[in-house]
């Protein structure tokens, strides 16, 4: 079990020093890891030695092509034993992010599915909604008071559609409040209505252990995203798995070179999966970081990261209970089920201002707005629909939106005292702070 010492020096920059408004210089404290992480220091060795093996991928002839192509096909078993995705049921495609692999499964579906109905969430990412509209009939369940998608709502829509709904599509963990869905009972659900499920992964991967689960368990993942720059391997590389007989027939949204087998000016027979669907030059680079974040992590163990964030949380909420006028939101205080993600407002304080106070006047990076999950803020907040047509009326309106913090494996207890003195000084000074940073209201998200 490693403590939180042995955590941050797995870490690049954790002592960067950066300016104040003052002109002082502090130590930068992040707490946005749930946009993306800073690099492991593995990740950056990996990136330093692998780079004199650096060519070509596929097609040279010569002996560092011939190694660059082996690294990268062999990366595809570590993506798969690390999420227990079966091989030899799956195909694993690399990509640039989360958002790439989601539009590429709705664009991969819509021939089989393109009049069927698309089951997503009301807690979605941006990335987990707008792939789906425009291609499918798209309905939103509904989250309980939990904070996690209603059970209850999906089965009633699964029987509504009478066995329309050919995907669930879920996310992992919330990027808004943390909180955990519970992802094999929701696959069980949709597998009974004959639908499939996908997971978006990009909280969830990087804080928990995940296991799609063998084919025959009617609680497996059918589709599984996730992003290689949120969890320490920030080199453009995402990840999609999903069963093979998705991608083994028809062109691919991308065509081009490395896509094909043969081509003549009135031919083309396209490449196996997963080449069909990597189209140009692979990002190799990106899945020899990838491949090393993912062995730094196993060997940490992903249940002891788990813990340790979980550790964090409790006592940020423990310490946060003290400061007045917070509200949170979305059952994100209850620290089970969720990854470390607390969103929050001072109350009668702009999240714009709080959010540039702390970074100006302490160094405390965080995130504020809606998250790119507009539609699930608004419910969070309250916010009716003729509120909203005002803000699409009046663009230059400042925006509703949370505070966000979300740890990383290498926060500390320190740093959240640190963030927790900052945002007393902030709730008591209000007024002050809110003439000092009103300047950042005009921000959007
Ligand atoms: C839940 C969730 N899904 C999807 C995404 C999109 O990830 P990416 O920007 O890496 O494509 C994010 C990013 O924050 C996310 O939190």
């Amino acid at each position: 079990m490693y403590n939180d010492l042995n955590y941050r020096s797995l870490i690049v920059g954790t002592s960067t020093s950066i300016p104040l408004a003052n002109g002082e210089f502090t130590t930068a404290i992040n707490f946005d890891n749930a946009a993306t992480t800073p690099p492991f220091v593995s990740v950056l060795n990996s990136i330093n030695n692998f780079a004199p093996w650096y060519s070509s991928i596929h097609r040279g002839t010569g002996y560092k092509s011939r190694y660059s192509s082996e690294i990268y096909e062999n990366s595809r078993e570590a993506v798969a034993s690390f999420v227990k995705a079966d091989m030899d049921f799956n195909t694993i495609i690399f990509v640039k992010n989360t958002t790439e692999a989601i539009n590429k499964l709705s664009f991969r579906l819509y021939k089989r599915y393109q009049d069927c109905v698309v089951l997503s969430t009301d807690m979605e990412h941006h990335s987990n909604d707008l792939p789906w509209r425009g291609k499918y009939k798209v309905d939103y369940v509904s989250i309980n008071s939990s904070g996690k998608l209603s059970l209850v709502d999906l089965e009633s829509k699964l029987k509504k559609y009478k066995g329309e709904v050919k995907l669930v599509t879920v996310s992992g963990a919330s990027n808004v409040t943390g909180c955990k869905n519970p992802i094999h009972t929701i696959a069980a659900l949709a597998h009974k209505y004959k639908a499939k499920i996908l997971v978006d992964g990009a909280q969830l991967v990087p804080h928990s252990p995940v296991n799609m689960l063998p084919v025959n368990n009617p609680e497996h993942i059918d589709f599984l995203v996730f992003s290689a720059h949120k969890m320490y391997a920030p080199f453009g590389c995402g990840v999609l798995i999903a069963p093979k007989e998705y991608f083994a027939s028809g062109a691919p949204e991308y065509s081009g070179g490395g896509t094909i087998d043969i081509v003549t000016h009135d031919y083309i027979k396209w490449a196996e999966t997963p080449s069909r669907d990597e189209a140009g030059t692979p990002n190799i680079m990106g899945v020899v970081a990838l491949t090393e974040s993912i062995k730094t992590l196993s060997n940490l163990g992903m249940s002891n990261v788990e813990g340790y964030e979980k550790s964090l949380t409790e006592y940020a909420i423990h310490k946060l209970k003290d400061i007045g006028d917070l509200q949170f939101y979305g059952n994100s205080q209850n620290c089970n089920d969720k990854v470390s993600i607390l969103p929050f407002n001072i109350k009668d304080l702009p999240h714009q201002v709080t959010a540039t106070a702390l970074s100006y006047e302490y160094g405390i990076a965080v995130r504020s707005g809606c998250f790119c999950a507009q539609p699930y803020v608004q419910k969070l907040l309250n916010i009716s629909s003729k509120q909203m047509k005002r803000y699409m009326k009046y663009p230059d309106l400042p925006r509703p939106g949370l505070v966000r913090i979300s740890f990383g494996l290498y926060n500390t207890c320190n740093e959240i005292d640190t963030l927790c003195v900052a945002l007393a000084n902030i709730s008591k000074n209000k007024e002050h702070y809110y003439n000092k940073y009103r300047f950042a209201l005009s921000e959007k998200d």
